[in-house]
């Protein structure tokens, strides 16, 4: 679904939407946004409306997804929503390992790790989140951070686990807020993981790296030209179809 050549635009659509919504969202995106076919598009739905996405966005050139994946299979897990169940659906591309959820319901790196495996298992597209907080940041231990949150994946399924998948540099302190992080600082994180990919991943060529928080019309295109950012996640500005628009417009021949 992605090519190093093709800069990559995915939406979270965290807990928005409704029918209603989506039914113009979706449609207006299908059709503002159906001549970029040099970008890889993907906007990742609430689970309930994975059919909805399925139904309008079918034949366009905007794949879907999920925001989060059980990491079991299936069985007594009230609640979880499994890969063959995203799979179904057609869906092709599963964040895992978001902030917002490993605040809120205490993710653990091996919980992530799991969840990683299980999507590339019905070969989708892993979105692997990784990013630090204030605090860690300010204490200079950034790299540590983001280090561990990669390397608990290596250490568990090995270096192959990586191919076709896709990691997000999203600095929990950008993230919902009114700046991106600055170009020196995403540029020297980015160069780490890739060096880290580089070092531990055999065929690292097909691992991109994307970066996420604050990303908006008005931002994309110095975001996108930073070297080591093979494309963008965002948040608010993938609810907004007008904004979703100049986004791709601006950076499609990037
Ligand atoms: P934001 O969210 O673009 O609204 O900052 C980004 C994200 O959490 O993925």
């Amino acid at each position: 679904m992605k090519t190093k050549s093709r800069k990559i635009v995915i939406g979270n659509m965290k807990m928005h939407g409704s029918l209603d919504f989506n039914e113009s969202h979706f449609k207006s995106l299908k059709q503002k946004l159906g001549s970029f076919n040099e970008l890889s598009i993907t906007l990742c739905v609430p689970y309930p409306y994975l059919f909805q996405a399925q139904k309008i966005l079918m034949g366009s050139n905007i794949h879907w997804g999920c925001q989060n994946v059980a990491k079991e299979l299936e069985g007594p897990f009230t609640g979880e929503v499994s890969a063959s169940m995203i799979k179904d659906f057609q869906g092709e591309l599963v964040i895992v390992g978001h902030s917002e959820r490993n605040t809120a319901y205490c993710e653990s790196d091996e919980n992530i790790a799991e969840k990683f495996n299980m999507i590339k298992k019905y070969k989708m597209t892993p979105l692997l989140c990784v990013g630090e907080n204030l605090i860690e940041r300010e204490a200079g231990i950034m790299e540590k951070v983001v280090s561990e949150q990669i390397k608990t994946i290596l250490d568990l399924y090995g270096q192959d686990i990586f191919k076709g998948s896709i990691i997000a540099y999203e600095p929990i302190w950008a993230i919902g807020s009114d700046s991106a992080a600055s170009p020196e600082q995403i540029e020297k994180m980015c160069e780490f993981i890739k060096q880290l990919i580089h070092t531990n991943v055999r065929d690292n060529d097909d691992v991109n790296i994307v970066y996420g928080g604050s990303v908006n019309a008005k931002n994309a295109v110095q975001l996108c030209e930073i070297n080591g950012v093979d494309g963008i996640l965002m948040g608010r500005a993938s609810l907004d179809a007008d904004e979703f628009y100049e986004i791709c417009n601006s950076i499609h021949k990037i």
